[in-house]
């Protein structure tokens, strides 16, 4: 009999591509949603799964539907992709994102508890739990968090009550610490997308300039595709673990900016970017860079798609998004 998954956050960047890879592998695929009038389709109609997915209702905010759903479907698998995903916004509603962010995977966790134990679980940890620590320029399974938003906060309870419930209960739960991850989906408010976009409508004379934050901050940037692999590869291992899953290079926003805008033959970029204050932040996290060798050992895991690339398919389809070949 063919496995099943439920996947939340199924609408977002990363929720197709799992569900494209597990539906790959032979999955039943469950794709939680919340309840909207007009449900939006278009990442998972990016990647063509949009008729392959079985959709259930619920809301990480709400412990019954997460009970009921548990319950009845008793999935092999939960990936616990959804959350109040974006820094910035974490600042201006924290409530809402540690409800989400910290309160969502517990009741996830209840419910495999007391109704399907035996169902692996896995949880969206990050990077920015990190925040301002690392060990000589590196972030890895043993560094302490030091998270600099209510975003960060959120997902250190997290990843701390995923660990708490396979230590007292036995169960089979993981925690995939992934750095910044990007693809031709990702939301439009997060940097690189941002810049994307942006990049794409300057050059068809759509916009005049790219207004931006900080550009010294450095982040550890993969592709997506390859990032979801990892979350499946945790979850076939023998026994549960916790995982950095990253890169291994570091770059600036600036970076970026400067590759995103010489793809489309522009040099001289200055000449187009604004610095908006509004776009930083109360606290920043100056630089993140992963050390997988865990990942990479155990799981025999590494990233396929390298930097200057990412950029480059990030481009492309945004300008194809515009109507340009
Ligand atoms: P995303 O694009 O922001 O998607 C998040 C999803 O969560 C959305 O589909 C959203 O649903 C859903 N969601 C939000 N609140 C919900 C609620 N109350 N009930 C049910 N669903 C809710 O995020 P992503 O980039 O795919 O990231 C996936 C996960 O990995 C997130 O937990 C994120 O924090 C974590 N993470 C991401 C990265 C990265 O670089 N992308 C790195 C490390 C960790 P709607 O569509 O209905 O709004
Ligand atoms: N969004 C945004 N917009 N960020 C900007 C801008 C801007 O105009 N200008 C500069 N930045 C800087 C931010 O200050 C930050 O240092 C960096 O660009 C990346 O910002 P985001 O793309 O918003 O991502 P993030 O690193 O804060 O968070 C993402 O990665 C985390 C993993 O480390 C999100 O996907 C999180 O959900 C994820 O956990």
């Amino acid at each position: 009999m063919s496995k099943s998954a439920l996947i939340t956050g199924i609408l977002g960047q990363d929720g197709p591509y799992l569900a494209d890879f597990l539906l790959r592998k032979g999955y039943k695929v469950y794709g939680l949603i919340r309840r909207y009038s007009n449900p939006n389709f278009s990442n998972l109609d990016y990647l063509n799964v949009t008729n392959k997915v079985d959709y259930v209702e619920g809301d990480m905010n709400d412990e019954a539907s997460l009970l009921n759903l548990i319950r009845g479907l008793h999935p092999d698998e939960v990936y616990n992709l959804a959350a109040q995903s974006f820094v910035k916004a974490s600042f201006e509603q924290a409530k809402l994102t540690t409800e989400v962010n910290s309160l969502g995977p517990l009741y996830l966790l209840n419910a495999i508890k007391f109704f399907s134990p035996t169902t692996k679980f896995y949880q969206a940890s990050t990077s920015e739990m990190f925040g301002l620590q690392h060990t000589n320029g590196y972030q890895d399974e043993k560094t302490p968090f030091h998270p600099r938003s209510p975003y960060g906060v959120s997902k250190v309870y997290a990843y701390w009550i995923t660990v708490n419930y396979r230590e007292s209960y036995g169960l089979f739960t993981c925690n995939g610490i992934l750095f910044n991850h990007e693809s031709p989906i990702r939301g439009i408010q997060f940097v690189t997308r941002k810049i994307t976009d942006g990049v794409a409508k300057i050059k068809l004379g759509l916009v005049k300039e790219l207004r931006l934050g900080n550009l010294e901050a450095k982040r550890d940037w993969g592709f997506a595709d390859d990032y979801v692999e990892a979350m499946y590869l945790m979850m076939q291992q023998k026994n549960p673990d916790d995982y950095v899953i990253g890169t291994g290079e570091s770059h600036s926003v600036r970076e970026f900016v400067e590759i995103a805008f010489k793809s489309i033959g522009i040099a001289d970029w200055k000449k187009y970017v604004v610095i908006d204050p509004q776009f930083k932040r109360p606290a920043e996290v100056p630089n993140l860079k992963a050390k997988a060798d865990k990942a990479r050992k155990n799981l025999g895991w590494k990233p396929k798609v390298a930097f200057d690339e990412l950029v480059e398919i990030m481009v492309k389809a945004d300008l194809k998004r515009y109507g340009s070949r």
